[in-house]
């Protein structure tokens, strides 16, 4: 990865600045929107009987925020930031990148009030109506002409395997907000599917696995070949093994869609090509988590020293461990037990607070100093105490609700010798009530640790000079 002979001023950074400043900022906001939810569950009261605080319409916040507005702006920014670097020139239509800037926030704004008057197509994760989503494909098309224009200007013949990765996120999600987003509408913010019954749940969840296979992991992974190298200073582990994860995963991630759907009205062959999909899954998931972290080899010592190569490496573990629990929990016999239970939430957050959020506090970490003109943080103490918090933090949540979840799971099942039910259904729930108190402990280290993250940010940028003018150190550029 010879990236290092352009000075950073001239690349177009201002564009990065704000993206990773605002995914900052999003982070917080929707890890505290995650945080009062998750203390509804526990303490329902806490919607105050006012419906736009109602769990109902947070919750849907909660999920964009963190995907779309703390995730999509941290995969926006660096991959601004890394294409640039790999292809050795400024980006392409730097005003265009602009305009995606603020177009991606107005839908951020948009979700932001819409979710919680109520307004919803009812589809997990692609719940903006109509005029949103024609925003949201505007915004889109603006990112991916940036980002293959400035490919396509390159200085250097090879594209790097991050730029495949994220290229692969941008594609993909394109392809897949546009045919599930279809819709009629009946009206200013009111639409219908274009499809119906079982083919809309298919639609839906081969959209909504694959937001998970490319917004929550592709993109990541283009964050992972870029920063884990930088960070430890080492080229990648096995470049060819990185060129076969990245094929293998794709075309993969594609079928897995069905395991969301066992025992439903989709025929049944489709429920079992998803889990062997999903099952197959596992190889190139692993292939990539083991290639990451053995780029590390020889420089171990660096896991003890550096607080930002903690982040980096945890992550791709808590990657390994949910990308190991989906294909298990794809086994239909597995799913009839997981399923409608908490270990599902478990399940989401071991990916979503242990790989999708660690892998961009890293990223973010090792990126920010260097926008601003510093070289390092502003406290480097205060990265170690976030990285504790969160992980902390982490294992709270997921522990909680793993176990929650098999408990709710067998005790829905339990029956008397004569065919009746041993527990109501109420039951579970008041069994189910310490594990939600102990979430939302969980949530506050891990809000408290993002909060940590935002002063230090903060005092970074406020002791920075402008980056215009910035030397970049040996390692940065
Ligand atoms: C302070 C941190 C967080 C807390 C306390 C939290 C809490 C919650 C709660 C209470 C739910 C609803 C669970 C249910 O309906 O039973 C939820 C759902 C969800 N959260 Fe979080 N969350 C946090 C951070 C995140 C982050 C950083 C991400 C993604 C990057 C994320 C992604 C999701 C997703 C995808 C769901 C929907 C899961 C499903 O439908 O199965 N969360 N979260
Ligand atoms: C090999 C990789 C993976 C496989 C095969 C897999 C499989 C599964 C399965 C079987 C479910 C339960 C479906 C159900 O019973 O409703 C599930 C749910 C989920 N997984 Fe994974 N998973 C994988 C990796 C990940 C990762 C890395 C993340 C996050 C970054 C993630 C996020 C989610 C989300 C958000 C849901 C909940 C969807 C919903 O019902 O709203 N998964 N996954």
């Amino acid at each position: 990865m010879n990236d290092q002979q352009q000075p950073a001023a001239l690349y177009d950074d201002t564009i990065v600045r704000q993206f990773a400043l605002m995914s900052v900022v999003w982070g917080v906001v929707g890890m505290l929107v995650g945080l009062f939810i998750a203390a509804q569950l526990a303490w329902p009261e806490l919607n105050f009987g006012i419906p736009w605080l109602s769990y109902g319409r947070l919750r849907p916040l909660h999920t964009n925020a963190v995907i779309f507005a703390f995730g999509g702006c941290a995969l926006m920014g660096t991959s601004y930031y890394v294409v640039q670097r790999t292809c050795q020139v400024p980006l392409f239509l730097g005003k265009l990148a602009q305009f995606h800037f603020w177009s991606w926030q107005a839908v951020i704004v948009a979700a932001a009030i819409s979710l919680p008057l109520g307004y919803t197509q009812g589809k997990e994760y692609a719940e903006l109506e109509w005029p949103i989503d024609i925003l949201i494909t505007i915004a889109w098309v603006a990112y991916a002409i940036v980002f293959f224009g400035t490919i396509g200007i390159r200085k250097v013949r090879h594209i790097y395997v991050a730029n495949w990765f994220y290229g692969s996120f941008i594609i993909a999600v394109a392809l897949l907000h546009i045919v599930n987003s279809a819709a009629v509408p009946a009206g200013w913010m009111k639409s219908y599917s274009a499809y119906a019954g079982v083919q809309d749940a298919m639609i839906q969840w081969w959209y909504g696995h694959n937001a998970v296979g490319f917004f929550l992991t592709a993109g990541f992974l283009g964050m992972m070949y870029y920063f884990i190298p930088k960070q430890a200073g080492r080229p990648v582990y096995s470049y060819r093994l990185s060129i076969v994860h990245f094929w293998a995963l794709i075309f993969t991630y594609m079928w897995a869609g069905p395991h969301h759907l066992h025992y439903t009205a989709l025929p049944d062959w489709t429920q079992s090509v998803g889990m062997v999909f999903s099952l197959i899954l596992l190889a190139p998931s692993w292939g990539g988590m083991i290639n990451g972290v053995m780029t590390l080899s020889g420089a171990w010592h660096k896991l003890r020293d550096d607080p930002i190569m903690r982040f980096l490496i945890v992550s791709l573990s808590f990657y390994g461990m949910s990308t190991f629990e989906g294909p298990m929990m794809s086994i239909k016999t597995v799913n009839a037990l997981s399923h409608y239970t908490d270990w599902t939430i478990g399940h989401v957050h071991s990916g979503a607070l242990g790989w999708v959020g660690l892998i961009t506090m890293g990223s973010l970490y090792y990126m920010i100093p260097r926008l601003f003109g510093q070289k390092q943080m502003h406290s480097v103490k205060a990265i170690e105490v976030h990285f504790w918090t969160a992980t902390i933090g982490i294992v709270l949540y997921i522990a909680a609700m793993w176990i929650a979840g098999v408990m709710q799971g067998l005790m829905w099942r339990a029956v008397n010798a004569d065919g009746t039910l041993t527990y109501t259904f109420v039951e579970s729930v008041k069994a189910t009530y310490p594990f939600y108190v102990i979430r939302v402990i969980g949530g506050v280290l891990y809000l408290g640790g993002m909060l940590v993250m935002a002063w230090n940010t903060w005092m970074t940028v406020a002791g920075g000079r402008s980056v215009r003018v910035a030397v970049p150190t040996p390692q940065a550029a």
